[in-house]
């Protein structure tokens, strides 16, 4: 059966995924409503709900509906939160969108339903795109508008143009989940009943944001981590953006959302489409714990560029050594890291033009001669001679004043004429929606990774853009906003299609370019520049809300932490840095022997679990990190990995067990533990893991940073 089901007389649509079924409908006054979003329901059941709608009678003040509307336009009898802002020659706004058409077909991943509309007077075109597949409960939208007048007509200008609007069923609360943070202090998770009239989530800063993450997930204020409905919006953008919710007195919540923010204006040329980035919506009766998992068999099954891997455990220098790279220097440390187990090396910032501290040197992408005599060669061929693949950090969208670059180009920075350059970190961004400045960005890249065979980029970006002008494109300056985005994931697609051995990191100062847009086309995020393992707790929670752990790097450093100062044992730091991709980040010298032989023992451990972290089904077990027991479990195939953590002996004892989930309660399971000794070599059904859980030892549950890692095995 398609899991796309038409009605045309009835003007009704029915999008089915493996548990969920979307609903839309074109009721008689001509608007595109949703129908339903919830479990699973037959078309006869949807095709009666269209029948069965009732037009809310009463004053002329009444809802009119248009929070139930998928992209409502401003305009007509609508006064919310509009989803598309348009304003046509003559000054005229009020769009008028009529029904045109659909089509369904099968694109090769999913099906795909598209809703064709036409304004009653201006050759406006707009597109409603839905995907759905039949491995994922994410329903997938987007939009598209096109000017179809000729070439003579006057543009549209497009103040606001979001890939659509959900409503989220009636309820008798709500409460919205989202994360806000700040740089080394990403992805704090709150919850907060959702206010009467609009909330905004936004970033204007040009990159995904530190402060919020383009994602909201609502539910009526009962939802837990394993029970309840919840339903998620999340937006696949790396760049601006905006999600708005509305909730209404008269009841009923919808969401809007899309790219851009607020003031900034699209002109839309005769003949021109502009697509909107793709906004994914989930549906669960699970609670939060099963809107994750079904976030994360998305990003595996359809973001994810090779999700089939499994990361190497890499070695980067930069809390170790900062900006001090050179030959020698590398390679010594490059040989400690080989020796503990380490199977990527990164060379961090500092290797190129006159990058000795954060004065200079950006734009200027060759070795520096007084660092690296001889090139990069040497030490990328003594990196691979210790059994290593090599890596190299780079931040292509930025330019030091203090560069040849700048001196050359000075008109390719982001800039307004007639106003301040205002710096941040001594730098400005380059326009990456100028073709020579992604002609030239392309170039070098393609060069440095063809020349030594580079492996890996940690791609950065340090600064947010502010002052967002395009001289060039007086009048229409704004798709600045856009097309640098754009910009930036056309050159990773171009070095990704041209190495495809090339893995690539996404980092903007930790994780400020984290989102489904960037996922497409990197292998991992580097999650917070933040390596305190306690704080790392509460940031990795947040971030497994929406992102698999198979994205997720985690650093083990040293101790005290260079930027929180807190002391923490060296193995809680790596049994918290195991959650996701591990990686090390201390500076060895400095390590004891003991410490170095504890390193490469828990690196072992980490590669006997972690194709189960980073391929498995993730569960968030016991208290908020930090606070109490908590653990984060791994379910793949026959095998169970679960990292327990108890940082701090309260007055309080722990619990005595912990509660597994996602078990074969009928199976039986061999534990195997490294620390929790006590319930090592035992064997017990999934029920009664379930049911009454893991024993904790004393060990795990007494003094202050106990922690263990478990692994289980499923007996056939
Ligand atoms: C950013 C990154 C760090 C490091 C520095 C280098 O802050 O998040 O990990 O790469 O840049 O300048």
């Amino acid at each position: 059966m398609t899991p796309i089901a038409a009605d045309t007389d009835r003007r009704v649509w029915s999008l089915s995924t493996p548990n969920t079924t979307y609903a839309v409908h074109v009721t008689s006054d001509g608007r595109l409503v949703q129908l339903y979003w919830g479990a699973r329901m037959s078309v006869d059941e949807v095709v009666l709900l269209a029948q069965q709608r009732t037009t809310a009678g009463g004053s002329s003040f009444h809802l009119p509906g248009d929070v139930e509307e998928q992209l409502p336009v401003e305009g007509g009898l609508r006064w919310g939160v509009p989803s598309l802002q348009v304003t046509f020659p003559g000054g005229v706004r009020s769009a008028e969108l009529e029904f045109a058409g659909d089509s369904i077909e099968a694109d090769g991943d999913g099906h795909r339903l598209e809703l064709v509309f036409t304004d009653s007077h201006f050759p406006l075109r707009v597109v409603l795109h839905y995907r759905v597949r039949e491995d994922s409960d994410v329903v997938e939208r987007w939009v598209t508008l096109k000017h179809v007048g000729d070439e003579n007509e006057e543009p549209f200008a497009v103040g606001r143009a979001d890939a659509g609007s959900w409503l989220i069923p009636e309820r008798a609360d709500y409460r919205y989940s989202a994360v806000s943070g700040a740089w080394a202090a990403e992805n704090q998770l709150g919850r907060e009943r959702v206010p009467l009239g609009e909330f905004t989530l936004c970033n204007r800063r040009g990159n995904t944001g530190h402060h919020a993450n383009p994602w909201v997930m609502l539910d009526d204020g009962t939802a837990t981590e394993e029970h309840g409905e919840v339903w998620g919006v999340a937006l696949a953008w790396s760049g601006t953006w905006r999600i708005t919710a509305q909730r209404r007195f008269e009841g009923r919540l919808a969401v809007t959302a899309g790219f851009g923010h607020d003031g900034v204006t699209w002109q839309l040329r005769p003949g021109e489409e502009l697509t909107t980035p793709p906004l994914l919506g989930v549906y669960t009766e699970g609670g939060f714990g099963a809107a994750s998992r079904a976030w994360h068999r998305h990003a595996r099954a359809h973001v994810l560029p090779r999700p089939e891997e499994v990361r190497p455990v890499l070695y980067n220098s930069w809390e170790a050594v900062w900006f001090d790279v050179d030959e020698e220097s590398q390679l010594e440390i490059a040989r400690k890291a080989a020796d503990l187990g380490v199977e990527l090396f990164v060379m961090d910032d500092g290797w190129f033009g006159k990058r000795v501290n954060d004065h200079a040197g950006l734009g200027d992408w060759w070795p520096n001669p007084d660092r690296f005599p001889n090139g990069l060669g040497p030490l990328a061929d003594g990196v691979r001679k210790l059994g290593m693949a090599f890596g190299l950090w780079v931040e292509p969208e930025m330019v030091n004043p203090d560069s040849d670059l700048y001196r050359t180009h000075p008109d390719w920075t982001i800039h307004f004429p007639h106003r301040r350059r205002d710096e941040l970190r001594q730098q400005l961004v380059l326009n990456f929606g100028r073709d020579d400045v992604r002609t030239w960005a392309h170039g070098w890249l393609d060069r440095l990774v063809a020349d030594h065979g580079i492996d890996f980029l940690k791609w950065d970006m340090n600064r947010s853009i502010s002052q967002g002008g395009w001289p060039e494109r007086a009048g229409d300056q704004d798709r600045l906003w856009i097309e640098h985005t754009r910009g930036v994931y056309e050159v990773i697609d171009r070095l990704r299609a041209a190495h495809p051995g090339l893995r690539i990191e996404s980092c903007s100062g930790g994780g400020g370019r984290v989102d489904y847009g960037i996922l497409a086309r990197t292998d991992e995020v580097w999650t917070s520049d933040n390596t305190d393992a306690f704080h790392r707790q509460s940031i990795q929670h947040g971030y497994s809300q929406l992102y698999p752990a198979a994205a997720m790097a985690a650093w083990v450093t040293d101790s005290p932490n260079p930027i929180t100062g807190r002391a923490v044992p060296l193995e809680y730091r790596f049994h918290v840095a195991m959650a996701g991709v591990l990686g090390i980040g201390g500076n060895l010298h400095e390590w004891t022997d003991r410490e170095l032989e504890q390193a490469r023992e828990l690196i072992g451990v980490y590669k006997t679990i972690r194709e189960v972290v980073q391929h498995g089904d993730q569960y968030r077990l016991g208290s908020e990190p930090g606070q109490g027991l908590s653990a984060v479990e791994y379910v793949h195939g026959d095998n169970v990995a679960v990292l327990v953590y108890h940082p701090h002996a309260g007055v309080h004892p722990a619990p005595g067990h912990l509660r597994l989930a996602g078990l074969d309660p009928d199976a039986r399971y061999e534990v195997a533990s490294d620390g929790m000794a006590e319930a090592g070599g035992c064997t017990a059904t999934g029920r009664v893991l379930m049911a009454v859980g893991l024993p904790v030892p004393r060990r795990v549950a007494g003094g202050d940073w106990s922690s263990a890692v478990v692994r289980l095995r499923r007996i056939r």
